[in-house]
């Protein structure tokens, strides 16, 4: 059968900001569509993006994970652009601190940094949801865990923004986040060295690992990059989601308010409806069928996990926030397989700690008009402006 295909640039801003209606239409013609303006076929419907992902043979990742040509040779070698053997070392080197075992016991560190940032709101009264609340939970804690001499909220910000814009095509965005990439790879060169990083922390890791002769010490920067660059705005982005779903369905806030055991839950559902990371790609290494489409070797495919995460036949209603869907954990806003987030459990932890101290100190609250932040990756609100009522 002939592929379905679509003209949609999936990288123009109308579609960043409002994408729900493409996913709809492209899930409609298939589960697999050829996008005719950016000449990649692309997974649509769940069973198709899940199942591609556990196939981590046909289709890899090692020939890059953006959506085009040159994002993928840029950002080709750490963990989500590689395949094994290079994948499972560089996985092996950076999944020890962010194993579940190790995440729980930062639950009360970040427990009392989430509390601080909720006062800090109350306080205000009236504060932005994303750069007074979201951002600030990862880059107090994540910056630190990474241990990287001062880096400063800017750079980080910027650096992880730009790893995420070159991940999708080299539009504006694109080209733009190029500069900042280089500039971010100086300084992991420059400062990463082992009396710079800072003791106990996950470089400072990578460094004696690299040390000791157990990891090659080319894939250090490598492994360094896989902890700045994914750990950030995914979570904010997860957050954002969370607060405007929150604020626009005030029955699922009394809910979580009356029941906080149902806070992870709740974490999770917000990834799935934001679904923080929209696509990544990969390339077939052998030609391979879905349903009667054929496509074949060494095509790039987008694997849309965002639409994956509103498909009905799994998830019924889509579209609706919900804090007691039962079948929530099951999105794929973490990817599924051997690339599966490596930062879930401390993501998962971070929201969670973030309800539960809403619900001690929040009551009511109201949104004003949210602007989508434009990243060829991320769907994330810029701005989104809260109100706080009485508790
Ligand atoms: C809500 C927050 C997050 C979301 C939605 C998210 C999403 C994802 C997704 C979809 C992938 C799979 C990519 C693929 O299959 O090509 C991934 C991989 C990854 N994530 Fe996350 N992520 C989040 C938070 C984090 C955090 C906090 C960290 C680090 C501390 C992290 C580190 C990684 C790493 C290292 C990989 C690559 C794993 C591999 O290739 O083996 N992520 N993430």
């Amino acid at each position: 059968m002939q592929c379905p295909t679509d003209a949609t640039n999936l990288y123009d801003n109308d579609v960043i900001r409002e994408p729900w209606p493409y996913y709809t239409r492209l899930r409609d013609k298939g589960p697999v569509v050829w996008m005719e303006a950016l000449g990649n076929f692309a997974l649509t419907q769940y069973d198709a993006v899940r199942d591609g992902l556990r196939d981590n043979e046909t289709f890899i990742s090692g020939l890059g994970a953006a959506a085009d040509k040159f994002g993928c040779e840029f950002q080709r070698g750490n963990a989500i652009a590689s395949d094994p053997p290079r994948h499972t070392t560089l996985r092996n080197a950076i999944i020890q601190p962010l194993r579940p075992d190790q995440i729980s016991k930062l639950k009360p560190q970040i427990q009392a940094a989430a509390d601080e940032i909720a006062a800090d709101c109350v306080a205000k009264g009236a504060f932005d949801a994303v750069s007074d609340f979201a951002q600030t939970l990862p880059l107090r804690i994540v910056r630190d865990l990474v241990g990287l001499p001062d880096l400063g909220r800017e750079n980080m910000l910027k650096w992880a923004g730009a790893a995420f814009d070159v991940q999708g095509i080299q539009n504006e965005r694109g080209k733009k986040a190029v500069e900042n990439i280089k500039e971010m790879r100086a300084f992991i060169l420059r400062e990463a060295t082992p009396d710079k990083l800072k003791p106990g922390s996950w470089t400072h890791r990578i460094g004696a690992l690299a040390a000791s002769g157990e990891l090659d010490p080319e894939l250090a920067p490598f492994a360094i990059r896989d902890y700045i660059n994914p750990s950030l705005d995914t979570t904010i982005s997860a957050v954002g989601h969370l607060i405007f779903q929150l604020g626009n369905n005030p029955d699922q806030w009394e809910k979580l308010r009356a029941n906080p055991s149902l806070a992870v839950n709740a974490a999770h559902e917000a990834v799935r409806i934001g679904s923080p990371l929209r696509s990544f790609a990969r390339h077939t290494s052998r030609d391979v069928e879905i349903g009667d489409v054929r496509i074949p070797k060494r095509a790039r495919v987008m694997m849309i996990f965002a639409s994956a995460n509103h498909d009905g036949a799994v998830f019924p209603d889509p579209d609706r926030f919900d804090v007691e869907r039962r079948n929530a954990r099951r999105h794929l806003g973490f990817g599924a397989g051997i690339h599966m987030c490596a930062g879930l459990h401390l993501a998962i932890l971070e929201i969670e700690c973030l309800i539960h101290a809403m619900i001690e100190q929040w009551g009511s609250f109201t949104l004003g008009t949210p602007r989508v932040a434009l990243n060829n990756t991320i769907y994330a609100y810029g701005a989104l402006p809260v109100e706080l009522g009485r508790k």
